[in-house]
């Protein structure tokens, strides 16, 4: 794969000078969904697909950018000098944003760059191709300019860019995945601190199966910054009864007994959802420590079902996705994971059960929403490096 690669590079920027290899996975959340800007916790893993991105240094201030998922769109380019964001600069504008934070948070970026990205995470899926794409471009500067840079502040500057450059609010999950990821391991992060555990995914008997469900996301960002600002507003209407930094701290009884200070019987779902996919993720953890995978089956589908009716972010695709995963025979758990609205599910299944499963959940996709679903048995690999 780098090999070829680096071929493609140097037929589209020239071959002299060092050339350098990156790779960035794409991730999926197996439970605590829409928790991580309400400090909860969230258990994602990194995958073994992801972004590549291969570069060289430049003597000048240009950025020269090329990916093969777009080639329709040739080289972009742009200055580091005046780096801002730019519709027609399409998906130039995560590795854009990213230089542009690096340069706010006080790094210096003392060159430019020819950057070719190729990513074989399906497009639009909800396993943070864009997340991944950021990741990988705070690991190559790093390398490439020996930056006094952690993994965990390539993923905080990651989400500065996402949030401040590309306008999508999102919380930290995504980048801090992708960057810290582990072999065979799901990360347990508290995201009101940073603190973090690993825990081994030891699925002898199963597999992880994920289903795009090739609906686009469209509108989901800006529904996506509408559902973080229910659960700002929510918890501001709580803090007027109780003092708390976040809808993270609370249990499910203390949440009752505040309730009733939001004054909205929607925004009340909203952060009832956010309280209790926070404690269903404790407790899918603790099942899992215990080897206990039908509870954290259970708890993944009560996740799903959270989301469809108080979070209301799934949508027909992803629940029919969902409940044809649930009729099916040796199915552990199933649910929607990421932001919603279209990408994917994610499915624990017995490894003697996939090919049916993958038969019988594709039959009825198809059937009833008109157009195929993507099915991917999926290993998790290691987070963001040189390769
Ligand atoms: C997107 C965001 C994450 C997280 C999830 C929902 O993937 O980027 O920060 O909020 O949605 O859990």
């Amino acid at each position: 794969m780098k090999k070829e690669l680096i071929k493609k590079f140097e037929e589209v920027f020239g071959s002299d000078g060092e050339i350098k290899a990156y790779f960035a996975p794409g991730r999926v959340n197996l439970i605590g969904e829409h928790t991580d800007y309400n400090g909860g916790h969230v258990f994602p893993c990194a995958l073994t697909i992801g972004t590549y991105a291969i570069a060289r240094k430049r003597e000048d201030d240009k950025l020269r950018f090329y990916s093969m998922n777009f080639e329709q769109l040739g080289m972009l380019e742009a200055d580091l000098k005046s780096l801002a964001f730019d519709k027609a600069a399409d998906w130039t504008n995560y590795p854009k944003g990213v230089m542009w934070a690096f340069q706010k948070k006080g790094y210096e970026i003392s060159t430019g760059f020819d950057i070719l990205l190729f990513g074989n995470i399906p497009n639009g899926s909800g396993l943070s191709s864009s997340a991944s794409v950021e990741v990988v471009t705070g690991v190559l500067l790093k390398d490439m300019l020996g930056l006094d840079v952690t993994m965990v502040d390539i993923a905080l500057i990651g989400q500065y860019a996402e949030n401040n450059f590309n306008g999508v609010n999102c919380g930290i999950m995504d980048q801090f995945s992708i960057a810290m990821g582990k072999k065979d391991n799901a990360i347990f992060l508290d995201t009101s601190d940073l603190s973090y555990e690993y825990a081994p995914i030891k699925l002898e008997n199963s597999k992880i199966v994920i289903i795009s469900s090739n609906k686009k996301r469209g509108l989901g960002d800006s529904k996506y910054n509408e559902r973080r600002s229910e659960c700002e507003t929510a918890l501001a209407e709580i803090q007027k009864v109780k003092a708390v930094q976040s809808l993270g701290e609370l249990t499910e009884e203390e949440f009752h007994e505040v309730e009733s200070a939001i004054a909205d019987p929607v925004r009340r779902k909203r952060a009832k959802h956010a309280v209790y996919e926070n404690q269903r993720t404790i407790k899918a953890v603790k099942a899992l420590k215990e080897n206990n995978i039908a509870l954290f089956g259970k708890l993944m589908n009560e996740s799903h079902v959270s989301l469809r009716d108080d979070y209301e972010v799934t949508g027909i695709e992803l629940d029919t996705l969902a409940e044809a995963a649930w009729e099916q025979e040796g199915v552990i758990g199933s649910r929607m994971t990421g932001a919603g609205f279209g990408g994917c599910t994610v499915s624990i299944v017995e490894n003697d059960k996939v090919e049916s499963f993958i038969d019988k959940v594709g039959a009825k996709y198809l059937e009833k929403i008109g157009y195929a679903a993507d099915f991917y048995v999926v290993d998790i690999g290691e987070g963001a490096r040189v390769i």
